[in-house]
């Protein structure tokens, strides 16, 4: 009969139809907007996750969904999947979820629709315990909904918060990422951002400078390297978007899925029980003078398993996470090229939030002192380097995760207590021969406890001297320490790397009780 439509032509008119409207979503907002965002040197959402996931492994959800808004002539400007693709695919061969805010669909601008498509992701990551990553490039709140889209950035900070210390949450900023849109990222454990090409501020150039009469450009004011280096707010700068989705999966290689489970453990064909002599002559004689700590982790953990976190903020003190064996740990360590690695405030911040991050994650924390103290100074004090200081400490006794400290040289005062002391919580501590455990500095000490006598003698130089002399061989060595039971064990610098492994062979069935309580009030 003609004009009857067989049961087989409905499921083929009806596979086109299917098939047509995946290609429009797999358009994003047409060719001249894909062309507009290579000419800015940027990658569409879709070839982004091309490059992290693993080939194949995309399974997208949402890819249909539009918003159902009509104010200022949004009914003619409907995309399917509404400028954010969601989905689960794998990292090397482990699941994750992830999105992506595509740019070319109305700015990437985020509306109810995509808060909808997100929050669906985040609940079902958190409830399948997997690490969820957003690729963030968008214009902010759209303006066109509304009140709508505000809540709806409130309804992804909460489950944010719900998935903190739960699973592993990373942000790339590859675009703009401005207004509240920025406090999404900052709930997150890690954000990484590209060079040139992305920003985060709250208020852009044009509202800084009629506000307050500054004029910066984009890049000068929440640019990569200022937030990187400057404010902290990112942990990561990559030199291209390539690198930075490169970043993300080699970051996602030292963390566990969950905070239920550990860490994955490589194959590492670096001997366990390799020496590294050149340790035995890293630290100068003269005290005074200062050496790389970053070449002595090297030599000691893994090849090539370093990877810093923060390199460019607070770099008086390094934190990375690194394998031991193929085993991944946390490396918190005082830098002395720089600052003569001193805490102050930022680095502060930096440490202790590492070591959260560790603690939650079940990564083993190695603490390497090189430490003359906090950092005196108006400005400082002025600042809060009290409270700023005291998360260090709070942040050490707060976590149960085996806890190693080196003390290579320098342990003075505030910092032998704070970075890892047995006292704060840490399971086995060694010391170099070179290093120096004391209250304070020989000068320092001749000043406080001699210096009376010192000025009345007829050779206030050869009385200073006695004295410093007399200190050193006393207090600024590590044997006191030793003999008081405060250091584990002194041992020579070549055979630190197989100390620590066997350390922490021993601590990994480490089983610490804590009192249950709330949460206790960590110093903000
Ligand atoms: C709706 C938006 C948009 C937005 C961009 N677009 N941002 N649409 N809402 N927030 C649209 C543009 O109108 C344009 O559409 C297209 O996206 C591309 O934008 P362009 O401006 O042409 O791109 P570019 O020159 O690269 O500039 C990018 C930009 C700029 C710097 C991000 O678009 C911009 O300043 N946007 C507004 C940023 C902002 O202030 N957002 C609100 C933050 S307040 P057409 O069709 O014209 O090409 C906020 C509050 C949240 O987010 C609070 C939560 C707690």
């Amino acid at each position: 009969m003609t004009g009857t439509v067989t049961p087989e032509q409905s499921s083929i008119d009806n596979l086109a139809k299917l098939r047509e409207m995946r290609d429009k979503a797999l358009q994003g907002g047409g060719t001249a907007r894909i062309d507009a965002q290579h000419a800015k040197g940027k990658m569409t959402a879709r070839e982004r996750l091309s490059i992290l996931l693993d080939e194949g492994s995309f399974q997208e959800l949402g890819a249909l969904a539009t918003h159902q808004v009509t104010d200022f002539g949004m009914g003619r400007k409907r995309y399917p999947g509404d400028g954010v693709i969601t989905g689960f695919g794998r990292i090397n061969g482990r699941r994750v979820a992830v999105y992506a805010q595509d740019f070319t669909v109305l700015g990437g601008s985020f509306s109810q629709v995509q808060a909808q498509k997100i929050n669906k992701l985040q609940d079902l990551a958190l409830e399948s315990g997997i690490p969820i990553i957003g690729l963030n490039d968008s214009g902010g709140a759209r303006v066109q909904e509304g009140v709508r889209s505000l809540a709806a950035y409130g309804e992804v900070f909460q489950r944010n918060v719900e998935a903190s210390g739960v699973i592993p949450q990373v942000s790339l900023i590859m675009g703009p990422c401005a207004g509240g849109a920025v406090y999404s990222p900052a709930l997150t454990d890690f954000t990484i951002m590209v060079d040139q090409t992305s920003n985060m501020f709250l208020t852009g150039p044009e509202i800084v400078e009629s506000v307050t009469g500054e004029q910066v450009t984009a890049e000068e004011l929440g640019g990569a390297a200022v937030h990187t280096g400057r404010s902290g707010v990112a942990q990561f700068e990559a030199k291209t978007e390539i690198q930075a989705l490169e970043m993300t999966k080699l970051l996602l290689s030292y963390l566990p899925a969950n905070t239920s489970e550990d860490a994955p453990i490589l194959v590492s064909d670096d001997s366990p029980d390799r020496m590294a002599d050149e340790l035995n002559t890293v630290v100068p004689t003269d005290d005074r003078i200062a050496y790389d700590m970053h070449r002595v982790l090297e030599d000691i953990f893994d090849t090539d398993s370093i990877m810093e976190v923060h390199a460019a903020f607070a770099p008086n003190v390094i934190c990375a996470f690194a394998r031991l064996d193929g085993r991944p740990v946390g490396v918190v360590a005082n830098q002395p090229t720089v600052m003569s690695g001193v805490l102050d405030i930022d680095s502060s911040d930096k440490i202790s939030r590492f070591i959260r991050i560790c603690d939650v994650y079940s990564l083993p924390v190695l603490t390497f002192v090189d430490c003359p103290g906090y950092l005196p100074g108006v400005e400082q004090e002025y600042n809060g380097v009290i409270r700023h200081g005291a998360k260090i400490i709070y942040a050490y006794c707060q976590s149960t995760v085996p806890k190693i400290t080196v003390v290579t040289r320098k342990a003075i005062g505030g910092s032998y207590v704070a970075l890892g002391s047995r006292q704060m919580g840490a399971d086995i501590a060694f010391a170099w021969p070179s290093a120096q455990i004391a209250v304070m500095g020989p000068d320092g000490a001749a000043k406080l406890l001699h210096g009376k006598a010192i000025k009345a003698s007829n050779d206030p130089q050869a009385a200073e001297a006695e004295f410093v002399a007399e200190y050193r061989e006393r207090f600024f060595n590590p044997y006191r320490a030793a003999d008081l039971g405060q250091i584990d064990e002194v041992i020579e610098p070549r055979e630190t790397r197989p100390r620590l492994i066997r350390a922490l062979e021993v601590l990994q069935t480490k089983v610490v009780n804590t009192v249950p309580k709330k949460h206790g009030l960590f110093p903000v």
